[in-house]
C-alpha cells in the first residue's frame, strides 16, 4: 500500500504469517494517495467524523476487497489530511496521525467486535494505548491489550501541549502519562501505556537503554515488559530460486553461475565491469544509515584497490549526499555508478548480482537488507550495531559476513579491502556464501514470538 522503509516490509509480511498460523489479523493504515490505492478495489465499511479540537474531518473506512495480501487490509481515508502521495514529512503530520488514531478507535468502538490485541507500530500510533486506557469515549475498549513495536526510537512524534485539546477527553489525573521532557511525546506515551513493548532486534533493545534520543531512562524502566524480537523476511518475496524480478534464478548449488549472470545484467545497465567484485548499497541516504560516509569511502576504496572493484549505490535522501554521489560518477567511470531513487525491481537484481552489500549504519534497529543479501548469497559488510550485530558475524569468527566497529570511512575501507581478499580466496568465499544462504530468518518462526507476547499479556490481564 505504501512504503518508506523497512517498517512497511514488516507490517506487510508479519500479518500474512500470523494469518497462516491461524489467527485473525487486520491491518489498518492511513489511506495515502498511492498507486496501490488507485489500482485496487475497496468497499466502504464505515464513515464518520474525526473531532480534533475545533476541527472536524470526515473519514471513511475502506476495506480492500480481493484479500490479495493474505490478510484483511483497511484504509482510513481522511481526504483532507492523507490525500497526498508521501507517507510523512508534511507540516500537518501531527493532525494527520492524531486523526488517524482517533478515527481508528472511533470505528472499532462501533464495529461490534473488538480485537483482543492491537499491535501499534512506531510513534504514529503511540497514543492508541493511552486513549484506550483513559479516553472517556473508549470505555468499551478497555479490555483490549496493546503492544507497541519500536522500529526506530530516534523519531518520537513530539506534540506541543498547546495541542492537548486535540485528544479525546480523558481524566486529567492521567496527564502525566503524556509528558516526557516537557512535551507530549507520542512514542514515550505508547511505551508507558502499552501492555508490552517490543523492539525489532534484541541488540537494539540493549542499545536504547544507553542511547535513545532522550528516552533511555524510560526504556530502562519498562525493561520487564519489553522484548527484542528480530524481524523476519518474507521468503516468498525474497527467494533467489523463484524471483521473477531477477535475470537468472539460482539455488545454493547454482549460485556461482546464477549470480554471475545477474551481475552481467547489472554491469551492462550501469557500465560496470562484471569481472570485478561488485559492492552495493541500497537504502536511504541519511547519516543514520551511514549514507554520508559513502562518497568518501567509495572514492578511497576505488583508489586503494586501483579501480579493481565496482561500487553501485541505489537510494535517495539527503540532497548534499546525493550530489556528492552523482559527482563521483565522473571521476570513476566504468567502476562506479549511482541510481538516485528507489526501485523495487532493481533492488532485487542488485541483491542477486552483487558480491557484497554495504551497511555502514550508525543506527540500525534491525535492518532487513543484510538478511535479503544473505538469502541471495551476497556477503554483508556491516557496522556492528543493533540488528546488524545480531545477524552478521565476521567470517574471522566463523561467521557469514564482514564486520567493523566504527561508523567511519577508514573502517569501511578496511572491511572492503578484506572483502577483496576474500573474493579472491574462492573456496572460503563460497563457504561463507553458502552459510549465509542457509540462514533461516523466515517469518514463520519469528511470528510465534509475537504470538507468545500476545498470549502473555492476555494471561496477565492487567489493565
Ligand atoms: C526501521 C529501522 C530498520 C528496521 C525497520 C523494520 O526502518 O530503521 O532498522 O529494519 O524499521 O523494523
Amino acid at each position: 500500500m505504501a512504503k518508506v522503509g523497512g517498517l512497511a516490509d514488516v507490517v506487510g509480511a508479519l500479518p500474512k504469517y500470523q494469518t497462516n498460523a491461524g489467527h485473525q489479523v487486520r491491518v489498518i493504515v492511513p489511506c495515502y494517495d498511492t498507486k496501490f490505492k488507485k489500482e485496487n478495489d475497496f468497499e466502504c465499511v464505515h464513515w464518520g467524523n474525526v473531532q480534533l479540537g475545533n476541527f472536524n474531518f470526515p473519514f471513511k473506512v475502506l476495506k480492500e476487497t480481493t484479500n490479495k495480501l493474505g490478510y484483511e487490509l483497511y484504509l482510513i481515508e481522511i481526504e483532507e489530511l492523507f490525500g497526498k502521495p508521501n507517507v510523512y514529512g508534511y507540516e500537518d503530520d501531527i493532525e494527520r496521525f492524531l486523526s488517524f488514531q482517533i478515527a481508528t478507535l472511533d470505528w472499532i468502538t462501533v464495529r461490534g467486535e473488538a480485537p483482543t490485541i492491537i499491535n501499534c507500530h512506531d510513534h504514529h500510533t503511540g497514543l492508541i494505548p493511552f486513549m484506550i486506557k483513559y479516553g472517556y469515549k473508549y470505555e468499551s475498549l478497555r479490555n483490549i491489550r496493546t503492544v507497541i513495536t519500536i522500529h526506530n526510537g530516534l523519531y518520537q512524534g513530539c506534540i506541543g501541549f498547546d495541542k492537548l485539546h486535540y485528544l479525546p477527553e480523558f481524566d486529567l489525573i492521567h496527564v502525566g502519562f503524556l509528558e516526557w521532557n516537557h512535551s507530549l511525546n507520542s512514542l514515550a506515551v505508547g511505551v508507558k501505556c502499552a501492555h508490552a513493548a517490543t523492539t525489532v532486534s534484541p541488540g537494539y533493545l540493549n542499545e536504547i537503554n544507553i542511547s535513545a534520543n532522550g528516552l533511555e531512562d524510560l526504556f530502562k524502566s519498562v525493561r520487564s515488559k519489553s522484548k527484542g524480537i528480530l524481524n523476519g523476511i518474507d521468503f516468498e518475496v525474497w527467494d533467489s530460486h523463484n524471483d521473477p524480478m531477477i535475470d537468472k534464478k539460482y539455488s545454493d548449488k547454482t549460485f556461482k553461475a546464477g549470480k554471475q549472470k545477474n551481475k552481467e545484467r547489472l554491469c551492462e545497465q550501469f557500465q560496470l565491469d562484471p569481472a570485478k567484485p561488485l559492492f552495493s548499497f541500497i537504502g536511504r541516504l541519511f547519516e543514520e544509515k551511514g549514507g554520508d560516509l559513502l562518497p568518501q569511502a567509495s572514492a578511497l576504496a576505488l583508489s586503494e584497490n586501483f579501480e579493481n572493484i565496482n561500487i553501485l549505490i541505489l537510494g535517495s535522501g539527503n540532497t548534499e549526499i546525493e550530489k556528492q554521489l552523482i559527482q563521483l560518477r565522473n571521476e570513476h567511470k566504468g567502476n562506479y555508478n549511482v541510481f538516485i531513487g528507489y526501485n523495487e525491481e532493481l533492488a532485487h537484481l542488485i541483491y542477486a548480482g552483487s558480491d557484497f552489500i554495504l551497511m555502514p549504519s550508525r543506527v540500525e534497529p534491525c535492518g532487513l537488507n543484510q538478511m535479503y543479501a544473505l538469502r541471495y548469497g551476497t556477503v554483508p559488510i556491516v557496522r556492528r550495531t543493533g540488528g546488524l550485530r545480531d545477524t552478521v558475524i565476521d567470517f574471522g569468527d566463523n561467521g557469514n559476513g564482514i564486520c567493523h566497529d566504527q561508523a567511519s570511512v577508514e573502517d569501511m575501507c578496511y572491511s572492503i579491502n578484506r572483502a577483496v581478499k576474500l573474493y579472491d580466496d574462492k573456496i572460503n568465499f563460497s563457504k561463507i556464501i553458502k552459510k549465509g544462504m542457509a540462514t533461516d530468518h523466515s517469518w514463520e518462526r519469528v511470528c510465534q514470538e509475537y504470538i507468545e507476547i500476545y498470549n502473555l499479556i492476555i494471561e496477565k490481564n492487567e489493565i
